[in-house]
């Protein structure tokens, strides 16, 4: 159905006549007054003041006197410098009908043909899964949730951090004071003890540090027993993490870390030196970056073994060949913006017209406030103890509130997960945030369990409603519960654009919360089972909608639909 926003625009646009004041322009300008009283729709006509010359009072008197008559639109008035619209509570009847009779609301083909290539979480392996590593895991999730659900087809990637001289160091460890057993026993928790006694022991005793660059070296030569030791140690990594990744919801179309551009590496350390973009510093090879105001990339240490930039330049390259991306976009903590800023400016350097494709999306730190976290490594914040405590809570609130719940045990698991996800991705992504227990996990408020517990509310009150088949459109008389809920659904579309165009997850999560606010609203106003004929045909449609709505937002925030709480 056409938006009434459009009609108005086409109109004014046909009225003005002005190349820079096209439909969509026009359209773009018009907003919701901020008291209702004023009218639906406005056109703040001091936007259009320095193109037309004239003031905005003159021009919004002008334009009411030409206006004339538009659908759905009962009245219009020229107020100061605006231009104020009321609309026929009929229109969102008909705006409410096209959205619940379109199974594909919100979603778009902006995609279609194109190709993104998503790259997160991407822990380092033999390490624990931190808390710092929770951003880049569900911001990057949403992120492929958000651009599959405009058409693209997307490939996530799991840059596992699984190479580099702390391998060296791993293997020397491991053959001095580990064996299979105890890493079979005690799992990641035994590599990074050893790993830490290693850099102990290694203060004292140098020859360690060049045992350690040896073994790294072989294994960079492709050494057949410490090939097989460094696998063992990623496979042990791998097995940990997947439960987590389980337990988020989360899987990957790549697990190609750094280990995997090993071997194309050298092809594009050649191409650099060709290209004359190489320089020898200190027995280094570097790529200068004063011209553009950053620090030099480092390609190669002066005893020839690769860094992480090259790794990320050479796994660009090959990405690139693989999927042909339209964007490849890297999702890691803001500490890391400026290396990206400068392997990004390389592969430019290189020539490669693609690099306009290379995205960093940065996030800010998260930190634990309010009760502390029972943590197995004292300072450290590990990503399952934390999703085993909200769970457990969890199950502690969710029985308190409903002791006949079927399956309580995958409730409290939806929603535990679901709380430190929102949690994540509840404001912009940049900015620094703070886990409070007690706020994460309360029903009321800017929640992941509100906005599961509303969703939750929309299914049982259509369980409830089942078999009702009155017509909905004999309803005309909305009151403003009932048309605010309606406008709300109708941002959807923009509230989609808008997080894909920002690489911004938490504008689905704002609206998510704002639209919990005014269905709930609705539900306590409106009686909605027990009123009659069309009345309880029109909020049924209406609730219908909020559920479908509702439903797509957890799916892209990368929660789980919970129909019953
Ligand atoms: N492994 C890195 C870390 O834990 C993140 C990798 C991000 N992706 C990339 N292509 N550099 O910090």
């Amino acid at each position: 159905m056409q938006n009434v926003k459009l009609i108005i625009a086409e109109k004014i646009a046909g009225i003005l006549n002005h190349a820079e004041l096209s439909a969509e322009t026009l359209s773009s300008f018009i907003e919701k007054p901020n008291d209702s009283s004023l009218g639906d729709l406005a056109l703040p006509c001091f936007k259009l003041a320095k193109t037309l010359r004239s003031a905005p009072p003159k021009i919004a008197s002008e334009l009411k006197e030409k206006i004339g008559e538009l659908p759905f639109v009962t009245k219009t008035e020229a107020v100061g410098g605006y231009l104020n619209f009321f609309i026929d509570s009929g229109y969102y009847g008909a705006l409410l009908q096209s959205i619940a009779d379109d199974p594909d609301y919100g979603r778009s083909d902006i995609g279609k043909g194109k190709t993104v290539c998503l790259d997160f979480s991407s822990p380092n392996i033999a390490k624990r899964f931190h808390l710092g590593h929770l951003g880049t895991t569900v911001i990057g999730n949403s992120l492929r949730n958000i651009y599959n659900f405009c058409g693209y087809r997307t490939v996530a990637i799991n840059h596992l951090g699984d190479w580099g001289t702390q391998f060296g160091k791993l293997i020397v460890a491991y053959k001095r004071w580990s064996s299979k057993e105890k890493v079979e026993e005690r799992g990641i928790d035994e590599l990074m003890d050893i790993y830490v006694r290693f850099n102990e022991a290694e203060k004292n005793d140098k020859s360690l540090t060049e045992e350690a660059r040896e073994a790294f070296a072989q294994l960079e030569n492709g050494n057949r027993e410490y090939m097989e030791i460094w696998q063992y140690f990623k496979d042990i990594s791998l097995r940990e993490y997947e439960k987590t990744y389980q337990l988020l919801g989360i899987t990957f179309d790549s697990y190609n870390g750094e280990s995997f551009y090993t071997d194309k590496m050298p092809a594009v350390v050649e191409e650099l030196h060709e290209k004359g973009l190489l320089k020898i510093d200190n027995g280094a090879s570097i790529v200068s970056l004063e011209e553009y105001g950053m620090p030099p990339v480092l390609i190669l240490k002066s005893d020839g073994s690769t860094l992480y930039p090259t790794r990320d330049i050479a796994a660009a390259i090959w990405r690139k060949k693989e999927y042909d991306f339209y964007k490849c976009i890297y999702v890691t903590s803001a500490g890391q913006s400026l290396h990206f800023a400068q392997w990004f400016k390389v592969v430019e350097l290189m020539g490669y017209d693609w690099a306009s494709g290379l995205v960093h999306v940065p996030y800010g730190t998260m930190s634990i406030g309010g009760e502390k976290i029972a943590s197995r490594t004292g300072n450290v914040v590990l990503l399952d103890d934390l999703l085993a405590e909200a769970i457990a809570k969890c199950r502690k609130i969710v029985t308190e509130k409903n002791a006949d719940l079927k399956d309580k045990e995958s409730v409290a698991r939806a929603v535990g997960v679901g709380a430190v996800v929102f949690n994540a991705l509840a404001n912009s992504r940049i900015k620094d945030t703070n886990f409070v227990w007690e706020d994460a996990l309360s029903f009321e408020g800017n929640t992941g369990p509100y906005v599961q517990y509303t969703y939750a509310r929309s299914a049982s009150v259509l369980r409830k409603a089942d078999g009702n088949d009155a017509n909905a459109g004999e309803y005309t008389a909305l009151n403003t519960d009932e048309t605010e809920l309606i406008k709300k659904l109708s941002e959807f579309p923009a509230v989609v654009l808008r997080a894909h165009d920002e690489y911004e997850p938490s504008h689905i999560s704002r609206y998510a919360i704002a639209l919990c606010a005014l269905f709930n609203q609705f539900y306590h106003n409106c009686p909605i089972i027990k009123s009659e004929g069309a009345v309880k045909a029109f909020r049924l449609k209406l609730t219908k909608a909020v559920h479908n709505v509702l439903g797509n937002c957890l799916d892209l925030l990368g929660m789980q639909r919970t129909e019953e709480i």
